[in-house]
């Protein structure tokens, strides 16, 4: 059943005006013509589903979002190839995700066939807007949703608004990465949030991010709230490392992390670069003694926004550490290039990961 109506009114930027912002898109600075648009009752279900123009939102300042936060999001990407073609990154992954998330947020589902509609033709309605590959561009979609019932008065949403923007975007980290590992804050605890894609972890590590960039680092590397003893993810994206017996170990999906799809694509493609994929705890000591030792050859964070990003260095107000010679590692610069190879099109994709979309 397709639901989602186009708006045949929406203003389209000129060629001119695409081929400034496709220039030197920066992360979200420049969004497509139209953006995708879905209200939930708790009469109703699912309604208005439509395209309109990618615009301000008339919203009364009592709306429960605004004040309690039950809001969720996804990020995934469009890629063009060199035949011009479209195609999306496992986005069925992105639609389990959004659904996980407002479970734990007391959201209503989004059924996926909505989500895939609605990503798919904010894409197809606006082919121009989607960078050539140079660069390692892309068109990244922003699914989101958030409580719209005017009430104030902690208690979850009788309504719920849902946008997909689109927006051109180069890859968000284009250097190595050094990583802060806070004394003080926290991401995520057992029973918690960390994973589930809510704003509130976000907004809750902005503190940790700014004091990274005080000590000279890129992001975070979070440790579990309890013990402050076990690795579990950067601050966008999740967190690996590769052991000189050839193993790639990322932590386990405790509950804490957010289940990252580049995680697990990386963990699919482990084989075949000869490393075998292991999931499980990861202590704080192991790695800074794995990093010292040599015993840890390479470390990575990857997320689509981050894509596959080589760690060089990890700083704490102990601890400065340099991953091996601090420049990117080879396995990790190998795997980025297989996942982006698979992506752009220019490699096999033996999963079947790729959705052709345009
Ligand atoms: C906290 C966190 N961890 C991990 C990831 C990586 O997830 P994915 O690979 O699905 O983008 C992200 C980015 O979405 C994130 O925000």
């Amino acid at each position: 059943m397709s639901a989602f109506a186009v708006d045949p009114t929406v203003p389209r930027a000129s060629a001119t005006d695409i081929a400034v912002a496709l220039q030197d898109p920066g992360f979200g600075r420049y969004f497509v013509d139209h953006m995708a648009q879905a209200t939930w009752s708790a009469a109703d279900g699912w309604h208005d589903k439509a395209l309109l123009a990618t615009g301000p939102l008339s919203l009364h300042p009592a709306v429960s979002g605004l004040h309690y936060g039950q809001q969720i999001f996804e990020g995934l990407k469009a890629y063009r190839h060199a035949d011009d073609s479209v195609w999306m990154f496992r986005p069925e992954k992105n639609a389990a995700r959004f659904a996980h998330s407002a479970a734990r947020m007391q959201m209503p589902a989004l059924p996926t066939e909505d989500f895939i509609e609605s990503v798919t033709k904010v894409v197809q309605l606006n082919l121009d807007w989607v960078p050539q590959a140079e660069g390692e561009q892309s068109l990244y979609l922003r699914p989101f949703m958030f409580a719209s019932e005017i009430q104030i008065g902690v208690k979850a949403s009788d309504y719920y608004t849902y946008i997909c923007l689109g927006m051109p975007v180069m890859p968000f980290y284009p250097q190595p990465l050094t990583l802060w590992v806070s004394p003080t804050y926290s991401r995520s605890m057992a029973g918690g949030t960390g994973d589930a894609k809510c704003g509130g972890n976000y907004g809750a590590s902005m503190i940790a991010e700014a004091e990274a960039h005080r000590n000279g680092c890129t992001q975070v590397l979070w440790l579990d709230s309890a013990t402050r003893s076990w690795v579990e993810e950067g601050g966008t994206m999740n967190f690996l490392v590769i052991t000189e017996s050839g193993e790639l170990v990322t932590p386990e999906l405790n509950g804490r992390i957010l289940a990252g799809i580049t995680r697990d694509s990386l963990l699919t493609l482990a084989e075949s670069h000869g490393l075998r994929p292991v999931e499980r705890p990861l202590a704080f000591a192991e790695l800074c003694e794995g990093i010292t030792s040599g015993r840890i050859t390479e470390v990575l964070a990857c997320g689509t926004a981050a894509v596959v990003s080589p760690v060089v260095g990890i700083k704490s107000p102990e601890i400065d550490l340099t991953v091996g010679d601090g420049t990117p590692g080879a396995k990790t610069l190998e795997l980025r290039a297989h996942l982006t190879g698979i992506q752009f099109g220019t490699e096999p994709d033996i999963h079947g990961w790729m959705r052709r979309v345009g």
